[in-house]
């Protein structure tokens, strides 16, 4: 039996490195997610069936099978029911279960440690045990409550919140549960201790996240996710388990590096995220607050009219692009100038949308061939020989902001430079800000012109209109 076990979990770990290779590219990312999934579906039921302590089997499966049955019924009708603009909320709230999970096996553990100790009387001997559960009690509350409060504000229902002062108590926070948990560890059995490092490290959670505001957030989703991971392998030393090791290593490798390529895209320092500073502090100007002057709008035959005579044209896809659906009416507006003999092309920033590559996901999903896709310096450099830029739903990722005022939430994060091309075409619906809440200046500059409608309808009527020129 062990050895049938230890094979699955070689399969297990196994097809999630397969998988996740697979994730790379959009046109492998779905055959390797349902690989990933096989070969977790392997590793639960082989563990179920086959797992053996002393020659004795697993034996509550009334139990195991009602959990499996409530959580996997919830899982597939949320998975089936989520829009695609609302995967970031749903990745949060899941990874926030990964975290609550690692921190109730430290937990439940550290019970069951505390009770053999008492039986046995013998307190030494346990000091790596210990060390294990007090790290993914840590970590793993961290992330269960961190995770919700994002969660939370990418649905817009929590608001950014902070006070002075509140890095050092942030700071006091973490060193008394750190204190709290090397106590523990010298001491074994102290299960009233791990219930206090329990709520301080899910009120550090919650005070870590709630400043984080502007367009900071994927940086923080990202780590959460890498802390989730760290605190499943956590569980996999406690328990020998190699397939939750594997596992939870590649998810925490996997949300470290994510991370820092966030930070990165965003120019903040990976202090600066741990400490939970940035981004909160910084009003900026928030929308509707800043005399700005006049924006001039354009007809959807002068914006027609202007993209079909032009040599080159960039597209912004943004958030918007995904809200209105519109990426099947922007491949056609793109084939359309291409057969004209139009040099088109796509400028995809790093966090545009709402989740790590959302813009290519959407672009892949309407067959815009990758090639056609340009990363942020790239574009950067193009702009200057661009004779159109078409902003469609994007609004943060082109602020100018992020490079010239220092009191923006958004300062320094790097942004598509659009201003260089000859001519601005924003699309959006309306003048209203987009997710770091502050007004943008590109709208008022006297190269850009609005669009105002929604994505899907505005890409339709331009390609009816440039189909009868
Ligand atoms: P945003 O700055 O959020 O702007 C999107 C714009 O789309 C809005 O101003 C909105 O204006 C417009 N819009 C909404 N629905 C539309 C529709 N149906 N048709 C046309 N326009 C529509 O988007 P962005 O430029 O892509 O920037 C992304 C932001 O999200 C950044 O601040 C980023 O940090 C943050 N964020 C990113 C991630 C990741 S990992 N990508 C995760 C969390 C947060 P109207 O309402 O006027 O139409």
């Amino acid at each position: 039996m062990a050895q049938i076990l230890t094979l699955c979990y070689l399969v297990a770990s196994v097809t999630f490195i397969i998988g996740l290779k697979m994730l790379s590219g959009p046109a492998t990312a779905r055959k390797g997610n349902l690989v990933a999934a096989a070969g977790m579906t392997i590793a639960i039921f082989g563990t179920i069936f086959l797992y053996e302590n002393d020659g004795v089997k697993l034996g509550n499966y009334i139990w195991i099978f009602t959990g499996l049955t409530i959580g996997g019924f919830f899982g597939t009708l949320v998975a089936k029911k989520v829009k695609m603009t609302a995967m970031p909320e749903m990745v949060s709230l899941f990874n926030g279960m990964g975290g609550a999970c690692a921190a109730l096996i430290s937990l439940v553990e550290y019970n069951h440690l505390s009770h053999e100790i008492q039986l046995s009387g013998i307190e030494t001997g346990h000091t790596g045990k210990m060390i294990i559960m007090a790290l993914g009690l840590i970590i793993g509350s961290v992330s269960f409550s961190g995770s919700m409060i994002a969660w939370g504000k990418l649905n817009g229902k929590i608001k950014d919140f902070s006070f002075a002062g509140q890095n050092i108590l942030n700071m006091i926070l973490l060193l008394v549960a750190l204190l709290a948990a090397t106590w523990v560890v010298m001491h074994p059995g102290n299960t009233m201790l791990m219930y206090i490092i329990f709520i301080l490290a899910l009120l550090y959670g919650v005070l870590f996240v709630m400043p984080i505001g502007g367009a900071d957030m994927p940086v923080v989703i990202s780590l959460l996710n890498s802390f989730t991971g760290m605190a499943a392998a956590f569980g996999g030393f406690l328990y020998d388990n190699k397939v939750m090791l594997t596992g939870g290593i590649l998810v925490g490798a996997a949300g470290t590096l994510l991370t820092m390529l966030m930070c990165k895209a965003m120019n903040r320092s990976l202090k600066n995220v741990l400490i939970g500073s940035f981004g909160g502090n910084k009003k900026g100007h928030a929308a509707g607050t800043k005399e700005q002057g006049t924006y001039k709008e354009i007809s959807i035959s002068d914006s027609a009219m202007l993209m079909s005579y032009a040599n080159k044209v960039i597209i912004v896809p943004g958030y918007g692009l995904a809200v209105a659906q519109a990426q099947h009416a922007c491949h056609e507006l793109e084939k359309l100038l291409v057969d004209k003999g139009v040099d088109v092309s796509y400028a995809i920033h790093p966090v545009a949308g709402r989740m790590p590559g959302h813009m290519n996901v959407l672009l892949a999903e309407a067959d815009v061939p990758y090639e056609k896709l340009l990363e942020m310096e790239q574009a950067n450099d193009e702009f200057k020989t661009t004779d159109v830029v078409l902003i469609l739903g994007a609004n943060d990722v082109v602020n100018p902001a992020a490079k010239k005022d220092p009191d923006s939430p958004i300062y320094g994060m790097p942004i598509l430079e659009v201003e260089q091309a000859k001519h601005v075409i924003v699309n959006k619906r309306s003048m209203k800000p987009g997710y770091a809440g502050i007004e943008n200046d590109l709208f008022f500059q006297p190269k850009t012109s609005m669009l105002f409608g929604d994505a899907k309808k505005v890409l339709q009527d331009l390609v009816a209109e440039i189909k009868s020129v």
